[in-house]
C-alpha cells in the first residue's frame, strides 16, 4: 500500500456518475461539472448536490432555482474536465467545448445535446445551501438519448488519470 494525501480522499468516495450542471441566467445558459451528488428519493426523484459559492454557477443556481443535470459518457470525459476547471463568467463553455444546448421544456437552462441523459430540475429546499452548499433538487422532466444506451457514464475513478 502506498500512503494517499488527505487531499485525494475525496476520489474514493465519491459516488458518481460525473455530471455536467447547467444553469442560465437571463440570455446567458452556463455549465459546470459536478460529481458530489446523491438520491434522497425515488419519486418524484430528489437529488442533493454540493455546489460551491466560489463557482458561478452557485449564484445562478441560487437566483434562478433551475438546472439541468446532464449525464455524459466516457467518451467526453476529457471535455468535462476542462469544464471543471474554467468559469462561466469568462467562458462560454457551450461555445468553448462544442457542446449543443437545446430548449428544455420545464426549466430554462438547455439540455446538453451530446449527453446520455438531461434532467430538468428545480430547486426544491435550500436549508442546508449556506453550511454545505447542498441543494436538494427534485427532477421535473427526464430524457435519455436511445442512440446511446450502451454507452458509459464517467465514474469518478476514471478520471485519476486525467484531473490534474
Ligand atoms: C470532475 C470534477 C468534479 C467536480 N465536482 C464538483 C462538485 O460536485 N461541486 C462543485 O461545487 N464543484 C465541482 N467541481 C468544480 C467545478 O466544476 C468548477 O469549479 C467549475 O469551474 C465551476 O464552473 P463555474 O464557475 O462556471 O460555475 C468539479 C470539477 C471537476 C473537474
Amino acid at each position: 500500500m502506498r500512503n494517499l494525501p488527505l487531499s485525494r480522499v475525496y476520489r474514493l468516495i465519491e459516488p458518481g456518475p460525473v455530471v455536467l450542471l447547467a444553469t442560465a441566467r437571463p440570455g446567458r445558459a452556463n455549465l459546470m461539472a459536478m460529481s458530489w451528488h446523491m438520491m434522497v428519493e425515488f419519486e418524484p426523484p430528489r437529488i442533493a448536490c454540493v455546489v460551491s459559492d466560489r463557482n458561478f454557477s452557485y449564484k445562478a443556481l441560487r437566483a434562478t432555482g433551475e438546472c439541468v443535470i446532464a449525464i455524459p459518457s466516457a467518451s467526453l470525459a476529457r471535455k468535462v474536465v476542462a469544464i471543471g476547471n474554467c468559469h462561466g463568467n469568462v467562458v462560454d463553455k457551450f461555445r468553448r467545448f462544442a457542446l449543443t444546448p437545446h430548449a428544455a421544456a420545464k426549466v430554462a437552462p438547455p439540455l446538453v445535446e451530446e449527453c446520455l441523459a438531461n434532467l430538468e430540475c428545480r430547486v426544491v429546499d435550500k436549508s442546508l445551501v449556506k453550511k454545505y452548499g447542498i441543494f436538494i433538487l427534485e427532477v421535473m422532466k427526464a430524457w435519455y438519448d436511445s442512440r446511446q444506451t450502451k454507452a458509459k457514464n464517467i465514474s469518478s475513478s476514471r478520471l485519476w488519470g486525467i484531473c490534474p
